[in-house]
């Protein structure tokens, strides 16, 4: 499959912000573990002409074309590799960098992985129900709904979706895949668009699920609990780090981290509240609407 740059109407989430807190200078060294369509990378990169230097990971090798593509647009200094964020170190040896100036983190999917039907991210569009960001790994959300009995299906929804009618969902589910198989994103939403009740709610009925299976295929908590473990050893001492998060698990992972690490002398706290899209932002970008930043400065 082929992905162009001609698609993207991806503005990168918070950019002022992002800048704002991660400072990126002249000759700096800058992580971007999340590069995805490359639209913050970009930004730091001009930021840091003249010698600096980007260094962008993404699990996802097809979506690194359109970071290349979008970074190739600057007479910056970038690699990219294909790597999970939480084996950051065996990227840092590839490059020879052992400490870095900045660290940029933004969780989630992008909107290149939802927009392509054929990668089972979006309700909307008609597809396998895939949902891997590395397409390399096992597990596909169709794989992990045949192996889920109805029971953890509905612990999965509750505790990855915050979905409140996980129970009803499951059931459905399980039913329909036991008795013709569930092999398409639309598939699946019309499932849930018949047993979920029609609420006020603007947001599409099949949103909480299809995040939380998209969570649990890709094991996104365990690599951001892995990489916070770990980040502030390869940080020079001012060193900033922003992690932008759509999800109240891992906003509240990333604020108990950095106050853990504020304790221990490791991190000082730059944001005391996390900061949140402005109105332009938020009536521009649906996607945005639950975005939390939290900035931290290696101590
Ligand atoms: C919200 S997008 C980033 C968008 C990017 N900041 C931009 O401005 O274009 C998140 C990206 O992170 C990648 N990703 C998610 N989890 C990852 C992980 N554990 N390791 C590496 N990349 C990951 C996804 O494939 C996706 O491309």
């Amino acid at each position: 499959m082929e992905y162009t740059t001609t698609d993207l109407a991806h503005i990168p989430v918070l950019a002022e912000e992002v800048l704002d807190y991660l400072q990126p200078q002249p000759g700096h060294v800058v992580l971007d573990c999340t590069v995805g369509n490359g639209g913050h990378a970009v930004k730091i990169l001009e930021k840091m002409k003249p010698g600096g230097f980007l260094i962008g990971i993404d699990k996802d090798e097809e979506i690194l074309q359109v970071a290349r593509q979008t970074l190739s647009q600057t007479t910056g200094n970038f690699k990219l590799y294909h790597a999970d964020y939480a084996e950051v170190e065996n990227v840092l040896n590839l490059t020879g960098v052992e400490k870095v100036n900045g660290v940029l983190l933004d969780l989630g999917a992008s909107s290149v992985q939802f927009d392509q039907a054929e990668r089972g991210f979006s309700f909307a569009k008609e597809g396998p129900l895939d949902m891997r960001m590395d397409r390399s790994a096992p597990g596909t959300a169709r794989d992990m709904i045949q192996r889920l009995s109805e029971r953890e299906l509905e612990e999965v929804l509750k505790k990855y979706g915050e979905e409140r009618w996980s129970k009803r969902i499951a059931r459905a589910i399980q039913r329909e895949e036991k008795q013709a198989g569930i092999t398409s994103t639309r598939q699946l939403a019309s499932i849930i668009e018949r047993v979920v009740p029609r609420g006020k709610s603007k947001i599409h009925p099949a949103t909480r699920v299809f995040q939380a299976l998209r969570i649990v295929v890709n094991r996104e908590l365990d690599s951001l609990e892995i990489f916070l473990e770990k980040i502030h050893n390869y940080m020079r001492t001012g060193a900033r780090i922003v992690i932008i998060s759509f999800h109240s698990l891992e906003d509240r992972m990333v604020k108990q981290k950095f106050r853990e690490s504020a304790n221990l002398q490791i991190f000082k706290i730059l944001t005391k509240k996390p900061v949140t899209p402005g109105e332009a932002e938020r009536e521009s970008n649906v996607r945005c609407r639950s975005a939390k930043l939290r900035a931290a400065e290696r101590i």
